[in-house]
């Protein structure tokens, strides 16, 4: 029996009929939390937040509250708020489940966010692919302004908000903030450097905070229930509820809500364990950007890191388990071909590492490996590291050489054998799952 429970907060009304349309959430207390943020200054809703000990969900994990209060003490200048929906990390599905059925959750917090940081123009900015979620969100900021909810006088009172839904070429890179900033200004999307950090000098030069739409979505329980209410859940370093997103070879892949320091394994049993008879052979905790895992890390709670410090990996809370039947090296070779396909090109440790690395996985993964090159990857892999403009290639250099920590043996092997022929029942046993699973509750399902 799982001990932790799920609890749905974010997700409370995502099995509605409708969830998405303004009645539905009006029936499940939204906007109330608006009208509650509005009665205050901006600096008692900072505290609020402040008190509620609310983590960025997807950056580098600071409270909320003093990157609010930065952007606050800017000056009272023009500002601007970014909503980053770009989740183009490979494994996430939180984002667009979370747009799908609440987007009046994003919009009511995005309200409140511009209200705190004295913003009166938001962006949403959702990956152009996901249309379907472009389109929800774009009827459900019409709906907002037909209900007076933005616009001249949001709310009754004197402070206009308005929200443009951004559609952007999806990249991976894309979702780093400052290169989604440039794409929002119709530049390439690549990364500028830091600093000035966007909440000094952020789009057109004025002070911006980019926040995570799972970050936003969290204001309106935020305010309407109380910072000490929010706080009860999850641990010391990383308070609330998170969406965890779950996939691979697991009974029932899926989104769960349930407080910041759930264990993997916790979250493996609400995803019904692993597809019957087979077992664990390792794991991913932050998207592809993580070192791989074994049942060994089963209790590490996440967000990763949680238990003893905030620092956490990109890639939010997407874990994805493989089961004995999966090559680690062609797995492996599969993410590092996505990362050159990704890899935008501005700096070279990243461009040229990300090309050298994924040749030399194809050819161990295709048996034309040649001794040495187990060593030859790690030598790039050292090369790279640190070296790079954006923490894209320290992603995928934690990646390599976590797989060959962990499963040395399997690359070697590549000098002489196709990974295939060692792991023959690989591609017949996915299809055989993919067949046999009735239906995910959501989300993309297996690695692409
Ligand atoms: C390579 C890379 C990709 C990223 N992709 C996303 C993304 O898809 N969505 C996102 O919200 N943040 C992404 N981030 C983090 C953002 O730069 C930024 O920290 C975050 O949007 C801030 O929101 P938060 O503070 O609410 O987490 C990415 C960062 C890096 C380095």
């Amino acid at each position: 029996m799982n001990a932790t429970p799920l609890t749905p907060i974010l997700s409370a009304s995502w099995g509605a009929p409708y969830s998405w349309r303004l009645e539905t959430y009006r029936g499940f207390g939204g906007y109330t939390g608006v009208l509650r943020a509005l009665q205050l200054t901006p600096d008692q809703l900072i505290g609020v937040v402040q008190t509620s000990g609310l983590r960025d969900r997807d950056g580098a994990r600071f409270l909320t509250s003093d990157k609010w209060s930065a952007a606050l003490d800017s000056g009272t200048g023009v500002k601007y708020l970014v909503i980053d929906c770009a989740e183009s990390e490979p494994n996430a599905c939180k984002d667009v489940p979370l747009l799908l059925a609440s987007p009046h959750l994003v919009i009511e917090g995005a309200i409140i966010a511009a209200y705190a940081i004295g913003a009166h123009q938001v962006f949403i900015c959702i990956r152009g692919e996901a249309l379907h979620a472009v389109r929800r969100v774009q009827q459900g900021v019409a709906e907002a302004y037909r209900a007076g909810y933005l616009g001249e006088r949001a709310l009754g009172v004197n402070y206009r908000i308005d929200i443009t839904v951004h559609a952007g070429a999806g990249s991976y890179i894309r979702g780093e903030e400052t290169a989604l900033l440039n794409s929002l200004l119709g530049r390439a999307g690549r990364p500028s450097s830091q600093p000035p950090y966007p909440v000094s000098s952020g789009l057109y030069g004025e002070p911006t905070v980019v926040s995570n739409c799972e970050t936003i979505a969290a204001l309106p329980a935020i305010v309407s229930q109380g910072g000490e209410w929010y706080a009860q859940f999850g641990t010391a370093n990383s308070r609330g509820t998170t969406v965890y997103s779950v996939s691979g070879h697991v009974q029932f892949p899926g989104q769960f809500e349930a407080p910041c320091g759930t264990t993997v394994r916790a979250l493996l049993e609400f995803a019904g364990g692993i597809r019957e008879g087979h077992k664990l052979k390792f794991f991913t905790a932050g998207g592809l950007s993580t070192p791989l895992f074994t049942e060994e890390q089963l209790d590490m709670p996440l967000p990763y890191g949680s238990a003893t410090t905030a620092k956490a990996v990109p890639g939010g809370n997407a874990l994805q388990f493989f089961d004995e039947t999966t090559s680690v090296l062609r797995v492996t070779r599969r993410w590092m071909e996505c990362y050159a396909a990704e890899s935008c090109g501005k700096c070279s440790p990243c461009r040229e590492g990300s090309w050298w690395l994924s040749q030399l996985l194809s050819g161990l993964a295709e048996g034309r490996g040649q001794e040495g090159d187990v060593e030859r990857i790690l030598d790039i892999c050292d090369g790279i590291s640190g070296r790079a403009f954006c923490p894209l290639a320290d992603g995928f250099v934690g990646c390599v050489t976590g797989a060959i920590r962990q499963f040395r043996s399997e690359f070697e092997v590549g000098y002489r054998r196709a990974a295939n022929e060692l792991f023959p029942e690989e591609q017949s046993a996915v299809f055989a799952w993919n067949e046999s699973v009735p239906t995910a509750k959501s989300g993309n399902g297996g690695f692409r």
